[in-house]
Formats: structure tokens, C-alpha cells, sequence
């Protein structure tokens, strides 16, 4: 699409927008009594109205039926984990039996990692993009050191070319096949977070498979962000959150995936817990753990109920909405970001957009490096009621959010952005 500079112009585009009745299916925060411009969706998504009705339903049920809220509650707490399948399956591209909801990312991923990564004497190294996010380093340093192997010799991070901050494909698949006689997992954040780099999931899965390796994703800034063909790519495992793009509320109950390929497979070593076990005869307690087939069977711990509604009050919307047209519309919003951040004069002499500009390389989220006064720009935007993220020491990250945000709002927002700048 040819965008163009002016108010009239983002207000058609609102106005031609199908999927504009969303927004009002959101509570939207306010600053000083205005409607804030909310950008930060890609770190805490907004509520859902209703949310409060679905997590209403489990108060309810809870204070009527006690513990028999289990077997007889509107949706059974015993099945709970059930009721998200088919829409996270669509969202990530997987079979029902492939995803689960779960625990939190962090838990989900030593998980994962304790199932495929197995290292052997040789074959003992994790490739992974630099930069990832804190928690997944530390997830990656303490599972080498688990098995006794020094990080600086097991983690091999792969950073962008000089003068470059995002990394070519071909840098990747390189790396992948110099390394392919040690790597042992690859694991990369499928839209990286402070890059907003989408990789390409299929040509690093394939790599990593030919190289003999297990290929991983951390979805936190994917799902529900960008369609995932997670079967069909043949990815080993994935692991996500649920309070970013879904919307499902702080510390929401997360996820994981594991290919039918492996889901099956009860041989291969998981941490177990009851929730996994065989379900038609859970409740012997019988010693000696038998998994239930699929990713069901790395289940821990009993679900999570009270996020577990909000988590279903949110997959509804995208089920109505659907991730292939939220993507269309997010490739828009996002295009007109760029576009507009792009016609500030001079606008290279006060920062750079270090995401990747061809719109299948990145999500919603643009990160705008600040070459100067960066922090002091992301004040004044906050002072006028713009809910931004600002990352150490000189990243804006804006993500326009195809659910709720409008071109309206992107307009305005690059109109103050503007206006900070040139103070
Ligand atoms: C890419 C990524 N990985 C992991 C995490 C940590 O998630 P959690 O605290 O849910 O384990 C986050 C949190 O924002 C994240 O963005």
C-alpha cells in the first residue's frame, strides 16, 4: 500500500478496517484522564471485558460446588488444560495433541530443555541468538552447567555482522553447519525481543536437523504476534507466555509444544509429574510414571484454573478474529509506523530502526535506537500519555497492536515522537 502523511489518510484506513470492532472488546487504560496511546502490547496485552466474567464463572462455580467444581463446574476444573487446544493449535500451527497450556515460560522451557537437550561428550553445544532474553540465558546457562559443561564452551551466540543488528538467515544457516558435528540444540526466540527480528523458522529447523541437532523456539513475542507452521516445520519444541500479544493477563498460565514426532514417545526422559500421568488411572497413585500421549504428558502440577479462565476469555477473540487477518492488518499498521517515522526530517541523525524493514521479518513491534537524548525523548512521550518501552541503554520499543490499536493512534503517536525529538 502507498501510505500517506496525514490525519485524513490513518482515518480512513480506521474507517475501511475490518477488524476495527475489536478495539471496543478491550478496556483501555487512560493517563490523566485520556485515553493513553497504548503501544506496549508486546509486553503486557490489555484486558479483555470479558475476562472478568469468565474468571466470575470459576468464583462462581468454586463457591457453590467446593471440590466437586472439579467433575461439575460450567467447565471442568479436571479438563481444564482442555478447553485452549484447538485455538492455540491454530495460533501455533500444530495439532491439538502437540500443545498445551502450562505453568509459566521459563518453567516450560527447562522442561523442554530437559527432554531435548541431552548432551553427549561430542555433541554437547547450544546455538542461540545473542542478545536473548535474561531469563532464557539463564535457562541455557544452568542447564549446561547441570550437566557439568562450562558455558563459555557450551553457548555458542550468534551475533549480527558489524554495523548490522539483526542477523542474516544465511549468517545463521552458516553458523549451524560449521558447528555441526557439536551442536546439540538450537534455540532461537522466534520474534526476537528487543529486535523484533522474525526468523525464519523452516530454513533454521531444517538446518538444525540436518546438523543432527534438536531445534526449539521461545514464542513470547510470537504467538499471536505473527501465524506459526509449527508441524508442519517440523520444529521439536516451542515454549511461550500468554500476557504479551494474548492478552491473558499478568503471570498468565503459558504454554508449550512438542512435535507429534516426539509427543508420543514415552521413552524420551521428561520430568514428570501426576498431571502427565496416564489419565484413565491418575488417581490410583500407583507408582512408576506413565505419560499420557503427546505434549499433555509433561504436564506437572494440577491447572491453573483462575488464569486459565482469562487465558480463555482472550483465545475466543482470536478465534473470531482469526491470526491470519490480524497479521494483514498488523503488516499495516506497522508499515504505516515505519512510514511515517521515516518522513521526520533528518530522522537519521536522531535514530536508527534497527528492526527488519521487509515486513515477513518482523512483527508488530518496531525497536527505534536513540543515537541521542533517548531516554530523555522516552520521558516526554510518557508525559503525554504514550505507553511505550523503553530497554536499556538506547532502544523505544512500539508495538501497534492489530487487536486494539488504530492508525489513528499510530499517527498520533509519531506526531508527538516528532515533536520530542525536536525539543
Ligand atoms: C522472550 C522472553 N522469554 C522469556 C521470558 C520470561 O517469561 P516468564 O517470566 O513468563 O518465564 C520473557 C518475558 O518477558 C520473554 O520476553
Amino acid at each position: 500500500m502507498k501510505f500517506e502523511n496525514t490525519l485524513a489518510f490513518a482515518r480512513n484506513l480506521d474507517i475501511s478496517d475490518p477488524l476495527k470492532h475489536f478495539r471496543q472488546k478491550f478496556h483501555l487504560p487512560k493517563v490523566n484522564g485520556k485515553l493513553a496511546l497504548y503501544f506496549t502490547g508486546n509486553s503486557l496485552g490489555l484486558q479483555p471485558k470479558t475476562t472478568k466474567s469468565f474468571i466470575n464463572q470459576e468464583l462462581a462455580d468454586w463457591a457453590a460446588l467446593g471440590v466437586e467444581g472439579h467433575f461439575h463446574a460450567k467447565r471442568p476444573w479436571l479438563h481444564y488444560h482442555k478447553f485452549s487446544k484447538k485455538v492455540l493449535a491454530a495460533l501455533v500451527g500444530a495439532k491439538s495433541m502437540e500443545v498445551v497450556a502450562m505453568n509459566q515460560l521459563t518453567v516450560n522451557l527447562h522442561l523442554m530443555m530437559t527432554s531435548f537437550y541431552r548432551p553427549t561428550s561430542t555433541r554437547y553445544k547450544i546455538l542461540t541468538e545473542s542478545g536473548a532474553f535474561s531469563s532464557d540465558q539463564y535457562a541455557f546457562e544452568s542447564q549446561l552447567k547441570l550437566h557439568k559443561i562450562n558455558p563459555d564452551d557450551g553457548l555458542i551466540e550468534l551475533k549480527p555482522r558489524q554495523g548490522e543488528y539483526t542477523l542474516r538467515t544465511a549468517d545463521i544457516l552458516k553458523a549451524i553447519e560449521e558447528n555441526r558435528n557439536e551442536v546439540a540444540l538450537i534455540i532461537f526466540g522466534a520474534v526476537q525481543y528487543y529486535s523484533g527480528q522474525f526468523f525464519d523458522i523452516k530454513a533454521i529447523t531444517d538446518a538444525g536437523h540436518r546438523a543432527g541437532a534438536y531445534v526449539g523456539f521461545d514464542l513470547a513475542h510470537a504467538i499471536g504476534n505473527v501465524p506459526l507452521s509449527l508441524h508442519s516445520h517440523q520444529v521439536d519444541f516451542a515454549v511461550w507466555c500468554s500476557y504479551k500479544y494474548l492478552n491473558s493477563g499478568p503471570g498468565g498460565v503459558a504454554g508449550a509444544f512438542v512435535h507429534e514426532n516426539h509427543a508420543n514417545n514415552p521413552n524420551l526422559f521428561r520430568l514428570a509429574g501426576w498431571w502427565g500421568y496416564r489419565e484413565k488411572d491418575r488417581f490410583q497413585m500407583k507408582k512408576g510414571f506413565i505419560p499420557i500421549p503427546g505434549v499433555d504428558g509433561w504436564q506437572l502440577s494440577n491447572f491453573p484454573v483462575l488464569s486459565g479462565a482469562a487465558h480463555l476469555a482472550s483465545l475466543k477473540i482470536f478465534e473470531e478474529a482469526g491470526i491470519k487477518n490480524l497479521r494483514k492488518k498488523s503488516e499495516l499498521l506497522t508499515g504505516f509506523l515505519e512510514h511515517l517515522l521515516k518522513s521526520i526530517e533528518h530522522y537519521s541523525e536522531y535514530f536508527t530502526i534497527i528492526t527488519n524493514s521487509n515486513s515477513r521479518e518482523r512483527g508488530s513491534q518496531l525497536s527505534i535506537l536513540m543515537k541521542k537524548d533517548g531516554k530523555k525523548v522516552f520521558n516526554s512521550l510518557t508525559k503525554k500519555g504514550v505507553i511505550a518501552d523503553w530497554r536499556e541503554p538506547d532502544v523505544i520499543r512500539v508495538a501497534p497492536v492489530p487487536l486494539y490499536n488504530t492508525y489513528q493512534e499510530v499517527f498520533q503517536f509519531v506526531d508527538i515522537f516528532r515533536n520530542a525529538l525536536i525539543k
